[in-house]
């Protein structure tokens, strides 16, 4: 921002685009927070920005090739703006820039600032040095960015309404064979406890109810405590737990060999503590899993799931696979559907496998045909579904407490989310909207469930 321009509140208007991941929904409001001080509001209106920003996904190729598509057609609606309009800046940001920012520089001229994950909190300065010419910054600095971030503003924080994403720890040390997060996201990094508690203490304030907490690697958090000691996410989702208004917690994404007894135990102990696990597997074939580098067998896996269902026996079970893998055989992908078929997943993600440049999973020779991926796909994804109706179905007669946080979609209807994280719509008022009640679940729908208030004193219709 020039020195001789006033800093007017909300005189400048960001528009910002975001793919992929939580934690990207979770950066893209901390770039709002970052630009508020600046005289930049958020606007859902590209024809009115100043600046259009896109947090970008690099996890799988489509996602990737997406930004460049987009960044096409936001020149052209910039060069279609009439001569004379203030000039929009185009920045891209999040993990295309951080894997492919000079390729974004050399193949979308129009840009004019490309910044990675760990650049979020320079945003102002970086603005400004692109008002004179083009920026890229892409360099792991060793500061704390979190540190530099402004606290979340009150009123953006109400409008991520009842439940808002919570960045506990970022980065990933695992180097799964596939994966591009080590290189864009970094080391792993947990944010110091008090840094957490007080964004959590923020959040409870602004009338959040459920934090779901955030990392590549969440459960490997061990940010430090106030006794300068590493605390466990199981550790931490207890003093979570104290926090007035904090009435659930989740967490995303867990890698199986971090799901240690404490966290498991937190499972059993803490009512706050949500039966919902994202646990990703990836394959249930060992030699598939060992060419991934995943560090774990499917046997141990399945052990995990026993501990963890031996605290929790309700717990509703997640996770992401990829078919395709380089050398995967048919038996290796009998192993996953027949693995899929033992867990009884609540809902799972599948996806067929992606080269990903500078990863050591593109340079294997064994690569798998497109449509053998795409068959692959199919079937996994059919059982995936089989599960989730079953679980679904698993669920009608029971009475859970919802928490109910919007409207529904039709009139007299209102929409929350189960223990489970099943969207649930129920018949009632909408001033019933921020309680968590108990509700009978009375049908399924193809993706969720339909529940009637149980208390005799809500205001059911
Ligand atoms: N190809 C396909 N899927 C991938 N994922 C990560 N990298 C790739 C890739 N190269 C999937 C994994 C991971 C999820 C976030 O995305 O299943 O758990
Ligand atoms: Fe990627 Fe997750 Fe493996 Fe880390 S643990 S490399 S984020 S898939």
């Amino acid at each position: 921002m020039s020195e001789n321009q006033p800093n007017l509140p909300n005189a400048k208007k960001v528009f910002i685009k975001t793919y992929g991941c939580q934690m990207n929904v979770y950066d893209s409001d901390r770039m709002t927070d970052a630009l508020a001080p600046h005289g930049y509001s958020p606007t859902q209106d590209m024809g009115e920005a100043d600046l259009v920003l896109l947090n970008t996904c690099h996890i799988r190729e489509k996602a990737a090739e997406k930004v460049y598509s987009e960044l096409g057609r936001i020149r052209d609606f910039r060069n279609e703006r009439e001569p004379g309009a203030k000039k929009m800046l185009i920045g891209v940001a999040g993990c295309v820039a951080q894997a492919e920012g000079e390729e974004i520089m050399a193949r979308a001229p129009a840009v004019d600032l490309v910044f990675g994950p760990q650049s979020y909190h320079r945003l102002p300065e970086l603005l400004s040095k692109a008002q004179t010419g083009r920026v890229i910054d892409t360099e792991f600095p060793e500061e704390d960015k979190f540190a530099h971030l402004p606290a979340a503003r009150k009123e953006v924080t109400i409008s991520r309404g009842l439940t808002a994403f919570l960045t506990v720890q970022e980065g990933c040390d695992k180097f799964c064979s596939f994966c591009v997060v080590p290189y864009t996201r970094g080391a792993e990094v947990s944010r110091p406890v008090a840094q957490v508690l007080a964004e959590a203490r923020g959040l409870a304030d602004a009338g959040v109810r459920e934090i779901t907490l955030l990392g590549q690697n969440v459960n490997a958090y061990h940010g430090l405590g106030a006794d300068g000691q590493p605390v466990s996410l199981g550790a931490l989702c207890h003093m979570l737990a104290e926090i007035d208004g904090i009435e659930r917690i989740r967490y995303t994404t867990s890698h199986p060999r971090d799901m240690d007894d404490e966290l498991i135990a937190a499972h059993r102990d803490l009512p706050e503590l949500m039966p919902y696990l994202h646990l990703p597997v990836q394959s249930g074939s060992d030699s598939i899993l060992k060419a991934m580098n995943r560090k774990h067998t499917a046997a141990q896996y399945f052990e995990i799931i026993d501990r963890i269902r031996a605290a929790r026996p309700d717990m509703a079970i997640s996770g992401d696979f990829i078919v395709g893998f380089p050398g995967e055989t048919d038996a290796d992908f009998a192993a996953t559907v027949e693995m899929v078929r033992k867990i009884g997943y609540a809902s799972a993600f599948s996806f067929k496998y992606s080269t990903r440049p500078g990863t050591p999973g593109a340079q294997m020779d064994n690569q798998i045909e497109e449509h053998v991926k795409a068959e692959r796909l199919e079937v996994l994804q059919a059982e995936i579904t089989r599960q989730s109706q079953a679980f679904n179905a698993g669920c009608v007669g029971l009475t859970m407490p919802v928490l109910i946080d919007k409207p529904g979609r039709n009139p007299g209807q209102v929409s929350g989310r189960s223990p489970y994280l099943q969207p649930v719509h129920i018949p009632a008022d909408p001033g019933l909207i921020g309680q968590i009640l108990p509700v009978e679940i009375v049908g399924q729908a193809k993706n969720s469930l339909e529940g009637r208030i149980i208390t005799a004193n809500a205001k059911a219709v």
